[in-house]
């Protein structure tokens, strides 16, 4: 049993929980709040979709013991929420609920819709709601409700739930300070479409050294888990990744447009991809730059921004990816300073690949989940 602590609708809560439990089965089981609706207990139906620190997820994907020190408000936490009772209020005129089992995530997923976007158009709308399934109404009048809530509403104008607080994530030791400006992905990707981040990478491996590794594709390749370069050709760099997102392990394959710059040890890259099992595509772009770190370290700052549509859609928005991105830049730390030292081998990889697939790697777990 492990000891977890978060806010729960504004309530502190301390209990003992399995580390296996997930966070559906928490709320439900432990806390009795009932709202919150299992259907598929895989990531697909979104019926689970509650809010984490202000972004939706999906509950029966996340661990209880993950969301210590989290902010989680479930459908039960909205009363007195305005533009909840807004939803609720066009979900009843528009006849957007039948059964009502997928409503609770539906309504997670459409106030985050609306807080975000402001006035959004139906187009947007079913794209945002590809990961919430309705099996019995449709989705029409579902549309209609978030549509009609949106009209003339700003963008970002409740992104954040009231009483967040910082939720407690993965490799915090991956992260350093410094005054050296982030690298910017030129993204054709807009916030409000997708998701980006960045990422600042330890290596205990001189600045030249590190640049050298990173700027052979096919010999960095090898660090970064689930990725295969299957041809290079100029500044063209085809290939697959494979990720996992919870029970949903995609296989994108595509081709990116690869730029180094060894004056300033900076890399760009943009590339699509897509996975024929679920029918989802991801497009990205990433910049990246080795600069010097403390006592002979170098930092590889990476700054990404990607775009998942089709099923995978639901990630765009998923701490899972978060997490599966530090993990993914952990590892490949790990992997590039045993191959640096001679230490060891990286796990084999059908054919090399590097920053690429990190980056990859990045968008794709984080389109979605982070794996
Ligand atoms: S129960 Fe279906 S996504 Fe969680
Ligand atoms: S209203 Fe029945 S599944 Fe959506």
């Amino acid at each position: 049993m492990a000891t977890l602590s978060l806010s729960i609708n504004g309530r502190s809560v301390t209990a003992e929980v399995e580390p296996r439990t997930h966070l559906a089965d928490f709320l439900r089981g432990d806390q009795h709040l009932t709202g919150t609706h299992l259907g598929c207990e895989q990531g697909v139906c979104g019926a689970c979709t509650v809010l984490i620190d202000g972004k939706p997820q999906r509950s029966c994907l996340t661990f209880a013991i993950d969301c210590d020190g989290a902010d989680v408000r479930s459908i039960e936490g909205f009363d007195n929420d305005p533009l909840m009772n807004e939803l609720r209020a066009a979900f009843t005129k528009y006849h957007a609920l039948q059964c009502g089992f997928c409503t609770p995530g539906m309504l997670a997923s459409a106030r985050d819709i609306v807080s975000r976007l402001g006035e959004v158009s139906e187009e947007r709308i079913r794209l945002e709601l590809s990961g919430n399934i309705c099996r019995c109404t449709g989705y029409v009048g579902i549309v209609e409700a978030i549509r009609s809530v949106s009209l003339g509403k700003p963008p970002a104008m409740t992104a954040v739930v009231a009483n967040a607080r910082p939720l407690k994530r993965v490799s915090e030791e991956t992260v350093v300070r410094t005054a050296e400006p982030m690298p910017r992905a030129q993204a054709g990707i807009s916030k409000a479409e997708g998701s980006s981040l960045e990422e600042r990478i330890v290596i205990n491996a001189p600045v030249d050294q590190v640049w050298d590794a990173l700027s052979d594709l096919r010999r960095v390749a090898p660090c970064v888990p689930g990725a295969e370069i299957t041809e290079i050709e100029g500044e063209t760099v085809k290939g697959r990744v494979r990720i996992a997102l919870g029970p949903i392990k995609p296989s994108f394959g595509g081709e990116a447009h690869v730029t180094m710059d060894p004056a300033k040890r900076e890399g760009r890259m943009s590339g699509r991809g897509r996975d024929s099992g679920t029918g989802s595509s991801a497009e990205g772009e990433a910049s990246w730059r080795v600069i010097e770190g403390d006592a002979g370290q170098s930092v590889v700052i990476v700054a990404l921004s990607w775009r998942l549509t089709g099923m995978l859609s639901q990630f765009n928005r998923s701490g899972i990816v978060q997490d599966m991105v530090h993990r993914l830049a952990s590892t490949f730390a790990a992997n590039l300073e045993a191959m640096l030292k001679g230490e060891a081998s990286p796990p084999a990889s059908p054919q090399g690949l590097n920053p690429l697939r990190l980056i990859w790697s990045v968008i794709i777990k984080r389109l979605f989940g982070w794996s």
